[in-house]
């Protein structure tokens, strides 16, 4: 029975990495009626960022080769650990939970959200084991940063998300962008509304695609 996991990351409700989000959900639950969802706002419903003791969940599980979630139970039993660990462990079982990650993630100053950061700096530990998951990145930006665009090395986004998940051994990973979002209310952007409209229609289409084929295989377990 898969389990997909999707998180919205974008400030705003009338938003276009939202609507890709709901889109690959709908259609998933249609192609996975046994499949199970979780969902997470993290706009509405924030992560706490790391505090003194959520950092040291993470240089201590390095200093003590924590390998697994039972030796990271043990060692964060410890009173001064034990709080962060409390935030911590919920996201991170989740997360361990899903054969899909879905996230919405808008393009925020090249990068990504904070809200999303926040929750990356909680849940990573050097021996999370993302390997055999499948994540499909739903990102929305106001310009365009494809091959060949004056803003292509400007992008933070993409590159940062596919290094971020590939130390964690998860390199089944998906972009799908729907670009030039400022087009339709801008009136000096309104000679590209045409090239924004392909985007969001070109991108809809692919997250359906992606929606009717994740995961490409179902964990046993
Ligand atoms: C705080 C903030 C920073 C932004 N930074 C960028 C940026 O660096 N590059 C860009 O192309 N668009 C930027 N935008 C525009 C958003 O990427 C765009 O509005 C996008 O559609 C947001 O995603 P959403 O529709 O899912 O909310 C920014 C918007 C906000 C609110």
């Amino acid at each position: 029975m898969p389990h997909l996991l999707h998180l919205d990351t974008s400030a705003r409700s009338d938003s276009f990495s939202r609507e890709l989000g709901a889109t690959f959900v709908d259609h998933w639950r249609a192609a996975q009626p046994n499949g199970t969802y979780t969902y997470r706002d993290l706009v509405k419903d924030p992560v706490e960022p790391i505090d003194e003791a959520g950092s040291r969940l993470v240089t201590e599980s390095s200093v003590h080769g924590v390998q697994d979630l039972a030796a990271m139970d043990e060692l964060a039993s410890a009173p001064e650990l034990a709080p962060a660990w409390a935030v911590t462990r919920p996201l991170i079982h989740a997360l361990l939970s899903a054969d899909v990650l879905v996230i919405g993630a808008p393009m925020y100053n090249f990068s990504v959200p904070g809200s999303l950061k926040t929750w990356m700096d909680r849940v990573t530990l050097p021996w999370l084991p993302l390997s055999g998951k499948t994540a499909v990145i739903l990102s929305a930006r106001g310009g365009a940063y494809g091959p060949g665009t004056p803003r292509e090395p400007f992008d933070f986004q993409e590159p940062y998300l596919r290094a971020y998940f590939s130390t964690l051994n998860l390199t089944d990973i998906e972009f799908v962008h729907t670009e030039l979002t400022h087009a339709p209310a801008v009136s000096r952007l309104a000679h590209l509304r045409d090239i924004h409209d392909t985007s969001r229609a070109t991108a809809l289409d692919r997250v359906k695609e992606l929606a009717h084929r994740l995961p490409p295989t179902v964990r046993s377990a």
